[in-house]
């Protein structure tokens, strides 16, 4: 079993995908040990108590320096036995120390399609807003695994959403949840889950 620990900032609809699917069988071989929120008041955490897995908050306010709270983080990952991170609406920008932690062991899911629309600056809202502003026709969402840059990480899946007349940035944030984030999230965890990913030079290999 793969120990998954899914750090969340807000209301948590990519964990309950995840859930969801651990439950339908949709992914095998991984259970979740912990849910992690750097804010107190996420849904998120409500969600995992009710499936009975431990929700813990680690806020940046309760530690008097940044390095202090990341510690704190990586220190709640490890005493998890976490094998895989993953990033489902996570907001903390995750610092060198963790990353180095997990290689090619913490996954994120962002929606939109990168290399569109992604870097600093572009979280949440503001991505579905740059998209409607820019006019693309097609967006999505990609799971990627993390490395230390910015939405820079290897690749694992990608999937497109239609972007159509008349969507706000809220009607498109939706839809590109439904559609793609809380298909691929799952899928790519699962993948994972039974050994069906190689990373080489930096490409995901997907084995059928
Ligand atoms: C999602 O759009 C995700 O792609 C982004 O933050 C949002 C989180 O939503 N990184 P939720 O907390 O999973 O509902």
């Amino acid at each position: 079993m793969l120990k998954l620990a899914v750090m969340v900032s807000g209301g948590g609809t990519n964990l309950q995908a995840i859930l969801d699917a651990i439950e339908a069988g949709g992914i095998t071989n991984a259970e979740i040990s912990v849910v992690i929120s750097n804010n107190p008041g996420a849904y998120a955490l409500k969600r995992a108590q009710s499936h009975g897995i431990e929700a813990v908050c680690i806020s940046p306010k309760s530690y008097e320096t940044r390095e202090a709270f990341h510690l704190a983080l990586l220190e709640k990952l490890q005493s998890c036995k976490a094998e895989l991170v993953v990033l489902a609406g996570c907001l903390i920008a995750m610092p060198e120390l963790i990353v180095k932690a997990y290689p090619n062991r913490m996954i994120n899911i962002h929606p939109a399609l990168i290399p569109s629309f992604c870097g600093m600056g572009y979280y949440g809202l503001k991505v579905h807003e740059a998209v409607l502003a820019r006019g693309v026709k097609v967006t999505g969402a990609t799971v990627h695994f993390v490395d230390s840059g910015m939405d820079t990480g290897p690749i694992l899946l990608q999937k497109a959403v239609e972007v159509r007349e008349g969507d706000t940035p809220k009607i498109l944030q939706k839809r590109v949840m439904e559609e793609a984030e809380w298909v691929i999230l799952p899928y790519a965890i699962d993948l994972i889950a039974n050994d069906r990913i190689r990373v080489e030079d930096g490409l995901v290999r997907i084995l059928k």
